[in-house]
């Protein structure tokens, strides 16, 4: 789960997020998400999951059916089991498509660091150059492709199971060694920049900041919780019920928070940043967007001894993180087809594949990576919510609180005090209502294009061209597309 969960999110999508967000405003809601909408999910979403594979499912959608049964009749139930599996299926497809790219992005640092491409040049302008080369973006996501098509279709589960185990701790003794050279970097450029300078951005609390643009730092904030911790996506449900009934979900589930948050917010949040505020200064640095870690990090290995290798160990360590994650969506969508079409595994793994190709390859060919992010928008900071809302819906309320509590405890490690009982039935709830209604309020009130046209121009600090504007086009139709797939296949 750990493993799942650790991934490009935390060194990649946090900073991005964090630094777009106006640093000190974005940690206010983040720690207020994580509390109280992290921890509850991760733990309904680990109790669901064990109590539908106590029947055999791995998918969400009769997980939902079976616990929406408690208080519903049988076709009003399946209603549920339909939202939950076609939210499902959209975020998985969805995600897979853009979330692959960055795992190839690693997979070309890799190759980059070895060679010293970067060294001596501009990091920002390099990492520009990279996205606009199609056929190196196309080979290196081609081949991360390819790896987990093999991997998958061949249920090396257990294999990947053991590499975890090597990877990740090295990851985190990778990541602590990068820290401490980032925080002595001083101010290698101009003498106002500094590391500390991007602490300070990060751990000043900007209240201000965060009043003027409530709704929209709020959820990109409870976003990168679900986000980074895998939930509102059916991973975590899938990957629990493989847990004997009587099996701990409770200090589990906490446990898998606190590697990941110490990953995410003590890791995570001391490298892109503050190298960016070192190397690239604080305009760039909040302006950078989406590439903000691959432009940052470079700088530091081309500076140091031994950093053709040590950049290229980083960069492998990134792209196995990323890898261990990928799998969990790939896995899903072919569990879907094994389990609803009873397709073979090896034709499902190819189906997928070729799936997943034509889903990544707009997001591969657009070198202004405004269909990227559009995507990264809707999915990470607002599909992921949705369905986080439906779980609790589902599991808390139409299960009933005290069914819910009681299969929450069943075999549990540690009990979970009382006070927190109200937070997941009520708290946790009308927490997500208010910040998805806030932003479907917004959005209705600034037209739908000027959310993107604010998005792009503000956040990825883009022109708003027509050719930025026909891309955004182009990744709604596909959202919408994917979605109304998922319900067929929910159906
Ligand atoms: N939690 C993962 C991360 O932080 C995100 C993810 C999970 C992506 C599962 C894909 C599949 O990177
Ligand atoms: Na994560």
């Amino acid at each position: 789960m750990a493993g799942n969960a650790i991934g490009l999110g935390n060194f990649w999508r946090f900073p991005y997020q964090l630094a777009s967000n106006g640093g000190g405003a974005f940690m206010i809601p983040y720690f207020i998400a994580l509390v109280f909408l992290g921890i509850p999910v991760m733990w309904i979403e680990w109790t669901t999951g064990r109590y539908g594979g106590k029947y055999g499912h791995g998918t969400i959608g009769p997980m939902f059916y079976l616990m929406a049964r408690e208080s519903l009749k049988p076709k009003t139930a399946l209603i549920f089991g339909i939202i939950g599996g076609m939210l499902a299926f959209s975020v998985a497809a969805l995600l897979s498509s853009y979330y692959y790219q960055i795992i190839g992005w690693s997979a070309a640092y890799t190759y980059y660091s070895l060679t010293g491409a970067y060294f001596g040049k501009d990091t920002v302008q390099f990492f520009l150059d990279y996205v606009a080369d199609t056929k190196s973006v196309l080979l290196f996501w081609g081949l991360t492709m390819l790896f987990l098509g093999i991997a998958v279709g061949q249920g090396v589960s257990k294999g990947i199971e053991r590499w975890v185990k090597v990877m990740m701790p090295l990851l985190y003794v990778f990541a602590i060694l990068l820290v401490i050279r980032a925080l002595t970097l001083g101010s290698p450029v101009k003498p106002e920049w500094s590391a500390i300078g991007g602490l300070e951005y990060i751990w000043k609390p900007d209240f201000q900041t965060l009043s003027e643009n409530f709704f929209k730092i709020s959820l990109a904030a409870a976003g990168q919780i679900f986000f980074t911790l895998s939930l509102g996506m059916g991973i975590i449900h899938n990957y629990a019920s493989y847990l004997g009934p009587e099996d701990d979900v409770a200090l589990s589930g906490l446990a898998t928070v606190s590697l990941n948050e110490f990953a995410e917010v003590i890791l995570g949040g001391s490298l892109a940043i503050p190298i960016a505020f070192a190397y690239m200064g604080p305009e760039a640095a909040t302006k950078a967007g989406v590439g903000l870690a691959y432009m940052a990090l470079p700088n530091v290995f081309m500076h140091m001894p031994g950093g053709q290798i040590f950049g290229a160990m980083w960069f492998l360590l990134l792209w196995f993180a990323g890898f261990t994650s990928a799998i969990a969506t790939y896995n899903y969508l072919v569990a879907m087809l094994e389990e609803d079409i009873h397709l073979d595994r090896k034709i499902g793994t190819w189906a997928v594949f070729g799936f997943l190709f034509l889903l990544g390859l707009p997001v591969a060919l657009d070198s202004t990576l405004a269909y990227l992010s559009e995507l990264d928008m809707w999915v990470g900071s607002y599909f992921l919510v949705v369905l986080g809302l439906f779980d609790v819906i589902v599991a808390v309320w139409l299960f009933k609180p005290d069914n819910f509590w009681e299969e929450l405890h069943k075999g549990a490690y540690m009990s979970i005090p009382g006070w927190f009982k109200p937070i997941m039935v009520y708290i946790a709830p009308l927490f997500m209502i208010v910040l998805l209604g806030g932003n479907t309020w917004n959005y209705i009130q600034m037209g739908a294009f000027s959310v993107s046209e604010a998005y792009v121009t503000e956040v990825l600090g883009y022109e708003y061209t027509p050719e930025v504007i026909s891309l955004i086009t182009r990744a709604r139709i596909v959202i919408l597309i994917i979605i109304i797939l998922g319900a067929l296949e929910a159906y």
